[in-house]
């Protein structure tokens, strides 16, 4: 009996939560989005990218519905969540994943203040505001969970990106902020911090094909014989929306099979003295 209960909990792991997820027309947010609605939840997709974002809906209805969304906005965002509670009642899981890479420089000096603060203001200020109007509806329901897409660049730099990389740092330190203050109130907060992804963002910002973003990842990364895939940033965020970590907040929890965890530096330097 009991191991029966724990199979049917582990194969719909959502069950009647509601779920806001931003950036959800494309990448990793689209992943989540299929697997949330696999595991029973009712799913709102919030992005600018209307059309993409509809097509999705289509292949997922009824479960999935799209609201278009700029998390920059805070109209936007207080009337996005205050659509999800008209249509279903509540709001359980709110995942600010919508984010963009901005542009690889080779020097700050090259760097205008516009574009760095495009970057924070999507990266940061967008889940800022998606943080705070979730909070405004889960606060009196005492219960909630909420996500962050931050990345592996919050614990390791390897890219020219000033504004991703101070973004993405940014993310953790508001996730573990609120994730003390919104504790009081039974609200889990946590982030996930994938390293590369073939997804547009990636492609975009590294001037690569899916497949060759896909090998550059294949040959950087420490765990040999698996690809990195939306899907797998999708379950971590299951993982962290369902009650099966009910007791998890305030983590970052890094997806990169242990890259971060390396420094090839000495290797390298021992290499070219032996050269
Ligand atoms: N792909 C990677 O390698 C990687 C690695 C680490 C972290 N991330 C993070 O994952 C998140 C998702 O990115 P992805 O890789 O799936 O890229 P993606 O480009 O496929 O998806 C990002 C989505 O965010 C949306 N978006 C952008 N600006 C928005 C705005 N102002 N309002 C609403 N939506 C907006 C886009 O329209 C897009 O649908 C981002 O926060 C990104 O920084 C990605």
């Amino acid at each position: 009996m009991a191991s029966s209960s724990i199979t049917g909990s582990a194969s719909r792991r959502l069950e009647g939560k509601v779920a806001l997820i931003t950036g959800g027309a494309s990448g990793i947010g689209a992943s989540t989005a299929r697997l949330f609605q696999q595991h029973g939840a009712k799913v709102v997709i919030a992005d600018v990218q209307d059309d993409l974002g509809h097509a999705l809906c289509q292949e997922l209805h009824p479960d999935v519905t799209y609201a278009h969304c700029d998390v920059t906005n805070e109209d936007d965002v207080r009337n996005t969540v205050d659509h999800v509670v008209a249509t279903h009642g509540k709001l359980d899981i709110m995942y600010n994943n919508a984010g963009i890479s901005g542009s690889m420089i080779p020097s700050i000096i090259e760097m205008e203040k516009a574009n760095f603060e495009k970057v924070m203001s999507i990266n940061v200020v967008g889940p800022f505001l998606g943080a705070k109007h979730a909070a405004r509806v889960m606060v009196p329901a005492r219960k909630g969970t909420i996500l962050f897409t931050s990345s592996v660049i919050s614990v390791i730099c390897v890219a020219a990106a000033p504004a991703y990389t101070a973004s993405k740092h940014a993310v953790v330190g508001l996730a573990k902020s609120l994730g003390v203050e919104l504790g009081q109130f039974g609200i889990r907060v946590n982030c996930i911090s994938p390293a590369l992804v073939a997804t547009p963002l990636a492609s975009k910002s590294m001037g690569l094909e899916a497949e060759q973003a896909e090998d550059v990842m294949g040959r950087a990364g420490n765990l040999k014989g698996v690809v990195l895939q939306a899907e797998d940033i999708a379950q971590a965020a299951l993982f962290l929306a369902s009650d099966e970590s009910k007791y998890i907040s305030g983590l970052n929890l890094v997806v990169d099979g242990g890259f971060s965890t390396i420094n090839p530096s000495l290797g390298i330097a021992l290499a070219q003295g032996k050269a």
